[in-house]
């Protein structure tokens, strides 16, 4: 299980997460919503080892993570995907993925499985990563984060700027990681999409995780929505 146990972290001098407890287990998908500047990123950023934490304790089974260098969080089967995804534009989708397999010497078994998921970067492998479109870029960023053969992975915003039909496709592969026991913590803008693909929901406000809820339930009443991430959600 990936726990997070009264997690604060800051930026220099400013505080931004306060006292975050927060646990995925493996195979479960976690949607996390909340409005911009409540500290969604930070979150991942934290657990990734990017951020410094002032006090608390992240954890991964018997690992303790926020005792580690962010260079060794991946090799304990952390995958994250950044957002604005953050590839190597000059390099080609299939230098791209190599630098994601070397982080834990994968095989290229991984890399065959992780292009199972992606079909479509098969006739890609050669093309610079900065002329693919939004989508498969995303596809390339959360594929390289794959490599690692992840246990968790963390995905920000992977829809943001994507065409509906490509935030499917993320969506889908999200679901399919699941089937393969991978457990997820996704923050996301699209909120009906994610009601659709979580198993559970929290809401952050202000740095704090302020309610964990049923995405069921919310999906029903859409309106409790309305508090945590400032638009009215459509069915
Ligand atoms: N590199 C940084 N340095 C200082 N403050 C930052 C930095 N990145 C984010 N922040 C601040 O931390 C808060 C949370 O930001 P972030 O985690 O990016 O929110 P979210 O992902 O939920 O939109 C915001 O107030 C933001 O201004
Ligand atoms: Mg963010």
């Amino acid at each position: 299980m990936l726990k997070i146990n009264n997690l604060s972290s800051r930026y220099a001098q400013v505080k931004v997460l306060n006292k975050v407890t927060l646990k995925v287990k493996e195979g479960e998908i976690l949607g996390l919503l909340g409005r911009n500047g409540a500290g969604k990123s930070t979150l991942l950023k934290s657990i990734m080892g990017l951020v410094e934490v002032v006090s608390g304790s992240i954890s991964l089974d018997e690992n303790i993570l926020s005792e580690q260098q962010a260079h060794n969080i991946p090799k304990y089967g952390i995958g994250y995907v950044p957002q604005g995804r953050r590839l190597f534009p000059e390099l080609m989708v299939e230098e791209n993925l190599k630098m994601g397999l070397l982080v834990r010497d994968s095989s290229t078994d991984v890399l065959d499985w992780v292009l199972s998921l992606f079909p479509l970067l098969k006739s890609r492998m050669k093309q610079k990563s900065g002329t693919l479109s939004g989508g498969e870029q995303q596809m390339v960023a959360t594929a390289r984060a794959l490599c690692l053969q992840p246990k968790y992975l963390l995905m920000d915003e992977p829809s943001e700027g994507l065409m509906p039909s490509m935030t499917e496709t993320i969506l889908e592969t999200v679901e399919k990681l699941k089937t393969e026991n991978v457990g997820i913590l996704l923050v996301e803008q699209k909120i009906e999409g994610t009601l659709r693909v979580s198993d559970r929901i929290v809401f952050m406000e202000n740095g704090s995780i302020s309610e964990e809820s049923d995405p069921q339930k919310l999906a029903e009443n859409p309106e409790s929505l309305m508090k945590y991430v400032g638009v009215k959600a459509r069915y």
